[in-house]
């Protein structure tokens, strides 16, 4: 029989040999004939299967709502500061990138393997708050700079809306909001963030596998990737000169 020499590469998810391109087995044709939105790609090349309507629709509004959150935020100030250092688009996009992790914007995962944990060994939300300061860890998902009680994330409440009239479980979700009402009564900004509130559209099986591989913080950072870029241009476009800090905001000390 033949012998097949072993590769050096292993690629399950596209195909770009035959006449066109396929996205796990979807060719480019059959995406433009049913008007592929850039959802349906996420669907196929990460997750390997086409999603349902409400999916691909949350997955879209995630791209838009998280796009941007203004220039104050560590990725926007990173890539404002690099441009205006005269850095080149991509190395100004990947400086503001690289602010995305546990505390900013890539708590998604985080989140996702705790509430797994957490509803897994059916904790109930106060414990499994306790748990997690007994173990010095902050919830991912819960807190925030600026958004509190009385001053909501309309992202949240946005995603939130949707969820509760499209998805066919909210368990994550209801499990969260219960996690906030605990945190609430400790301080008024533990609140349940935009990555928490992600990670509650997702059915039990679907955060098995996520927490295995880890996917989420992905979509922070895609949409993230939209706004970075535009305040790198913005930068350019204003002919914004090199950045030095005030000293009077540095508390020199010994
Ligand atoms: N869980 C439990 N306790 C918390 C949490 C949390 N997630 N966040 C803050 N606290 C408590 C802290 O224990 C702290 O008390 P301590 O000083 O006695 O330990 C108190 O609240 C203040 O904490 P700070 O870190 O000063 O709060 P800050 O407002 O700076 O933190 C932050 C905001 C970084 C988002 C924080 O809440 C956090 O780490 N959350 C978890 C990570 C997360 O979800 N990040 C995503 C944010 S949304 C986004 O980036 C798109
Ligand atoms: C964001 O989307 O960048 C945030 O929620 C973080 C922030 O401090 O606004």
């Amino acid at each position: 029989g033949r012998v097949r020499v072993p590769t050096h590469v292993v690629s399950s998810i596209c195909d770009d040999r035959g006449e066109e391109p396929t996205y796990n087995g979807v060719s480019m044709s059959e995406l433009m004939q049913g008007d592929a939105t850039v959802a349906d790609a996420i669907g196929l090349l990460w997750f390997k299967r086409r999603l349902p309507g409400y999916a691909t629709k949350f997955i879209e509004m995630c791209v838009v709502l998280c796009a941007d959150h203004g220039p104050c935020v560590s990725g926007a100030h990173n890539t404002i500061v690099t441009a205006r250092a005269g850095k080149d688009l991509i190395s100004s996009l990947v400086s503001g990138l690289l602010t995305i992790g546990p505390r900013f914007g890539g708590a998604i995962d985080g989140a996702a393997q705790y509430f797994k944990e957490a509803v897994d060994e059916g904790w109930e939300p106060d414990e499994f708050v306790e748990k997690m300061k007994k173990r010095g860890i902050r919830v991912p998902g819960i807190g925030h700079r600026i958004k509190s009680k009385d001053n909501r994330d309309k992202r949240v409440e946005l995603l939130q809306r949707y969820a509760r009239t499209h998805f066919p479980s909210t368990r994550y979700l209801d499990y969260a909001v219960e996690v906030e009402g605990y945190t609430l009564q400790k301080a008024a900004n533990l609140v349940l963030n935009v990555d928490g509130c992600i990670v509650g559209m997702f059915t039990k099986v679907e955060i098995d596998s996520i927490v295995k591989i880890g996917y989420l913080n992905g979509l922070f950072v895609l949409a993230r990737t939209i706004g970075l870029i535009g305040h790198c241009l913005d930068q350019k476009r204003l002919g914004q000169p090199l950045y030095r800090h005030p000293w009077d905001d540095v508390l020199y000390t010994k």
